[in-house]
Parts: structure tokens; sequence; C-alpha cells
């Protein structure tokens, strides 16, 4: 597998988090980065994409995303695969659980190399700007409600990734 490119947007440290383990759950084959620091051209180097976000006011993404997204018109996303995960809080935000990330799928230039779609099942909200046809559009994790359960979601996730990645 090719390296892979993790980049992420946080605010007060939860998605960072994440992004760590993900990497840490693919070892060597994985390079961190806040989206914040980063240009078209570092993304545009990897293959295998993973973007992180969090959920914020009414669909949006973490801010240092919303600042960014639109720059992703710049890369070329043929041949490359992209993997989204999203932050949020089910219990206090079930009727726009992990908006971000639904948010991010939807601002994507190209989506037809989009992977790691994940099953709804373990999770409790009403709505979700992320689930389209039954399935997440990415993986979610919400370390408020169920942080005992992001290291195993990480970690099958990454599995998952592993053969979804070229
Ligand atoms: C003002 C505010 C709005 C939020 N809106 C949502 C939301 O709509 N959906 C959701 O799932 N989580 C929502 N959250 C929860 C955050 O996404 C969650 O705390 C996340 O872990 C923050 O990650 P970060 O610190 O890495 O940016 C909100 C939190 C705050 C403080």
């Amino acid at each position: 597998m090719k390296t892979v490119g993790i980049f992420y947007g946080s605010t007060s440290g939860t998605t960072k988090a994440a992004a760590e383990k993900i990497a840490k759950a693919f070892g060597k084959d994985a390079e961190v980065h806040n989206i914040k620091e980063a240009t078209p051209s570092m993304i545009a180097k990897y293959t295998n994409l993973v973007f992180g976000t969090s959920a914020w006011g009414i669909g949006d993404m973490q801010d240092d995303w919303e600042d960014f997204i639109d720059d992703l018109s710049e890369v070329d996303f043929i041949g490359k695969k992209i993997a989204l995960f999203g932050l949020g809080d089910q219990e206090e935000y079930p009727e726009s659980f992990v908006d971000g990330l639904g948010t991010m799928y939807c601002r994507l230039p190209e989506k037809g190399g989009v992977v790691g779609f994940w099953p709804t099942e373990g999770y409790k909200f009403y709505f979700s700007l992320a689930e389209k046809d039954g399935k997440f559009v990415g993986l979610p994790l919400d370390d408020h409600q169920q942080p005992e359960k992001t290291d195993a979601r990480v970690k099958a996730w990454v599995d998952q990734l592993r053969t979804e990645f070229l």
C-alpha cells in the first residue's frame, strides 16, 4: 500500500487525537497533517488520503476545513482514494450527528475515489447529513458519548482501508 496522507481539522483536540490514532493503526505507512498548515500540493502528493473534521454550527465542518475545502478543486483526484472520518456528539446533537462529515463528502470536488463507508449500527441519532443509502460516508467517532468504542472502530476501519486503498 502507498503512503497515506491524513489531514485533520480540530478545534479542541479530539479530531487531532483521532487522526493520530488512525496514523498509529496504519503504522509507518501514514503521515499526519493539520489542514490549517496544508496546501493543495501537499495533498496532491498522496495517492491514499484520509480527511477528518468535527461538526459545528448548522452542517459546518471544523473552521480550518471550512477555510480550505474550496482549494481542493486545485487537486487532481483521478487515481486517488479518499476516506473520511468525523467527530461529533450523538447525545447533544442527535439531529445533526457528525454533519461536518456529511458536508465534507458533499463538498468534495471528486467523489469517485471515496472509500471507507461505515455501517450506522452502534450509534444512536435521529438524523445525520453523513448518512447516505443506509451507510455513513466515512467513520463517525464520538469521543464524548462513546470514547470506549473509538480504538476498536479505528482498528476495524483501518483494516478495511488497507483492502480499499491502493
Ligand atoms: C457549538 C458546538 C456545535 C456542535 N455541533 C455539533 C453537531 O451539529 N453535530 C455533532 O455531531 N457534534 C457537534 N458538536 C460536537 C463537536 O463536533 C465535538 O465536540 C468534537 O469532538 C469537536 O472536535 P474538535 O475539538 O477536534 O474540533 C458541536 C460542539 C459545539 C461546541
